[in-house]
């Protein structure tokens, strides 16, 4: 079985540093991939990367098997931590704008029926990610929580086949968390999602993960600290019992 995305001895440097170096990687379709690893390791730069926001140095990255578009293309959404959705518009307004963007490329503007049918499938999104009933709040009258489930909405509206996660719920409480991961993992599978998700909570990674990856880097020079980049030192799959739905729709109710 071919992946869906491979990346071959990808390497990113700025300058005389660099940041990652030999990057080999296949990923499945339908997997979950965890990234772990220290602060300033590259996992950022690795997410970009694969975005299409960056190109590598050198190597190469396909995704199903055609070399990656030199932008982020509607077959890949990404979720930062912070500050992914825009504050002037409401709910319903920031996810459409993701569809106005794909479909009105020059205008991100859409008008009568087709921005009827981009209000109506935006309103269908913040549903399931549960935010039907806020369609006209504005971020600022969100809860942290809220902001990031909308976020997700905007990400998926365009239904990329791959997702992309910078640490999404790094910044909310735990209990906020817990509800974020039933619906994570609710959404990858009822959109068939493959997903890349950076994280600094080694138990969120192993929870959420069907695979963790470890960024590092693999030798130091204490005189050159950017002479090595960091690369994949460990890579777990992770056997998962099969998918039980009851408890996850109650979880997401
Ligand atoms: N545009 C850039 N120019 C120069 N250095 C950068 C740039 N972006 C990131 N870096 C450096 O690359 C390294 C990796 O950054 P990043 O990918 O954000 O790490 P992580 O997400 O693992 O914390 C850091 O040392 C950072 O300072
Ligand atoms: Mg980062």
């Amino acid at each position: 079985m071919s992946a869906l995305l491979s990346l071959r001895d990808v390497w990113v440097e700025y300058g005389d540093r660099i940041i990652l170096e030999k990057v080999d990687l296949d990923v499945e379709a339908g997997s979950f991939v965890s990234v772990v690893g220290p602060s300033g390791a590259g996992k950022s730069t690795f997410l970009r990367v694969i975005l299409g926001q960056e190109a590598p140095t050198r190597g190469k990255i396909t995704l199903d098997g055609a070399p990656l578009a030199p932008e982020c293309g509607p077959d890949r959404g990404v979720v930062f931590q912070r500050y992914s959705v825009f504050p002037h518009l409401s709910a319903v307004q920031n996810v459409a704008f993701g569809l106005e963007c794909a479909q009105a490329p020059v205008l991100a503007r859409l008008f009568g029926a087709a921005r009827k049918q981009a209000l109506a499938e935006a309103a269908a999104m913040l549903e399931a990610v549960g935010l039907g009933h806020s369609l006209d709040l504005y971020p600022a009258q969100m809860s942290g929580g809220m902001q990031q489930r909308l976020a997700i909405a905007q990400a998926l509206i365009k239904r990329p086949r791959i997702l992309l996660l910078d640490e999404p719920f790094g910044a909310l409480d735990p209990g906020i968390r817990a509800d974020m991961h039933a619906l994570i993992t609710q959404l990858w599978r009822q959109y068939d999602l493959t997903i890349v998700m950076v994280t600094h909570d080694i138990r969120e990674a192993f929870t959420l993960g069907t695979r963790v990856l470890a960024l590092d880097k693999r030798r130091h020079d204490p005189h050159a600290p950017h002479r090595y980049g960091a690369t994949a030192v460990y890579d777990l799959p992770l056997v998962k019992p099969a998918p039980v739905d009851e408890p996850l729709e109650e979880a997401a109710a």
